[in-house]
């Protein structure tokens, strides 16, 4: 059986954050996450939350998440909450949620369907 050089007795983490980086070229006809400048913004939730002292948690990078038409897109789970990252105060609003599972409703991913 193999050890966990970190001392862990269970796979998994407390949150989870998956934060989209795809990037599609420019010529794309659906927009991208990596192209909003997405990867930098995740390093920064990163370095936020690790400055915040939160510790089983893990953000990280994603694929396409699928919701490209409303702005950078990122999820936390366990909660399943889906969010735009958008905003000055998105940095903190996601390592609020990192922390206590809520707390950054104003971010939440808004989408409405298109009218037939
Ligand atoms: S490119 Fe980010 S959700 Fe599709």
């Amino acid at each position: 059986m193999a050890i966990d050089p970190k001392g862990r007795s269970k796979p998994g983490y407390e949150r989870h954050m998956f934060v989209c980086g795809h990037e599609r070229p420019p010529e794309a006809t659906r927009p991208s996450c990596g192209r909003r400048g997405s990867l930098a913004l995740m390093q920064a939730i990163k370095r936020a939350a690790k400055e915040a002292g939160l510790s089983n948690i893990r953000v990280q990078k994603s694929g396409c998440l699928d919701f490209c038409e409303f702005g950078t897109t990122a999820v936390i789970y366990p909660e399943g909450i889906w969010y735009t990252l958008e905003g000055e105060d998105a940095i903190a609003a996601m390592v609020q949620h990192l922390a206590t599972g809520a707390g950054a409703e104003q971010h939440e991913m808004n989408i409405t369907a298109e009218e037939n």
